[in-house]
């Protein structure tokens, strides 16, 4: 039985003030709805570098600290890059690699993906490798196709299937509130499935909220969420934990 797993990915949101601020509350709120949270779920956020440190300070165990980003060098001349022993000194046990925002805006490929992927899992942390077609991709029907190049790039020579994350991300459905249907969904992840790993985490994400949690993760083949806009106030990011199956 595959686990669930539930990501909050705040972008560029918060101050180490503001995370502390979220997670004294999410604490709160997690005390409360402990009993409704079932074991099979793990969650956490990914957050700015600048933050990490806080949420490992202020989270519970088994809580996922993720960075956003990461540089695939030990080190170097890389201004403005972050090694994996970088993130990992300040706590990020997990990185969300290969974001469609990343992708789209600072120019990261399939190889910068695959690269990072195995530099992550050479060193304990859990790779969240996004993949997903653009609007214009979709709307030519050739989304499979896009996903299946993708997909086989930016993970060519991985085997350890249980140690890494999918994350299944429409780009037209990401910060859009056009959340793909669960029928879609289910048949993207489940194709992706269908060329990687029966074991492997598949996350769905793009307008996950709560109200459409329950029905997306209700997907045999959905294991999870990976989620912006709803994981930067601590009552919604706690109801998308306390609503799944
Ligand atoms: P969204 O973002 O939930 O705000 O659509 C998802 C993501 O970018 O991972």
């Amino acid at each position: 039985m595959r686990k669930q797993i539930i990501v909050g990915n705040w972008k560029m949101n918060k101050t180490p003030t503001q995370a502390k601020e979220f997670m004294e509350e999410f604490n709160i709120l997690f005390e409360k709805n402990k009993d409704k949270i079932d074991d099979k779920v793990k969650f956490g956020i990914g957050a700015p570098a600048v933050d990490l440190a806080t949420l490992k300070e202020t989270c519970e165990k088994d809580f996922i600290i993720a960075a956003e980003n990461m540089h695939f060098e030990k080190n170097g001349a890389f201004t403005g890059e972050l090694s994996v022993e970088m993130i990992k000194s300040v706590g990020a046990n997990a990185v969300i690699l290969g974001h469609s925002e990343r992708r789209a805006m600072f120019n990261e490929t399939d190889s910068d993906v695959n690269k990072k992927t195995k530099v992550a899992l050479e060193n304990n942390i859990t790779p969240i490798v996004c993949v997903g077609e653009t609007l214009e991709e979709y709307e030519s029907g050739n989304s499979k196709e896009i996903v299946r190049k993708s997909v086989l790039a930016s993970l060519d020579g991985i085997t350890e299937w249980d140690k890494i994350v999918i994350a299944y991300e429409p780009v037209w459905a990401i910060g859009t509130g056009k959340t793909a249907t669960s029928e879609y969904a289910e048949e993207m992840c489940g194709f992706i499935r269908s060329i990687t790993s029966e074991n492997v985490l598949i996350q769905y994400g793009g307008s996950v909220k709560p109200e459409n949690v329950e029905e997306l993760l209700g997907q045999p083949n959905v294991d999870g969420a990976l989620v912006g806009g709803a994981s930067v106030q601590p009552e919604s990011f706690i109801k998308l934990l306390t609503l799944n199956k």
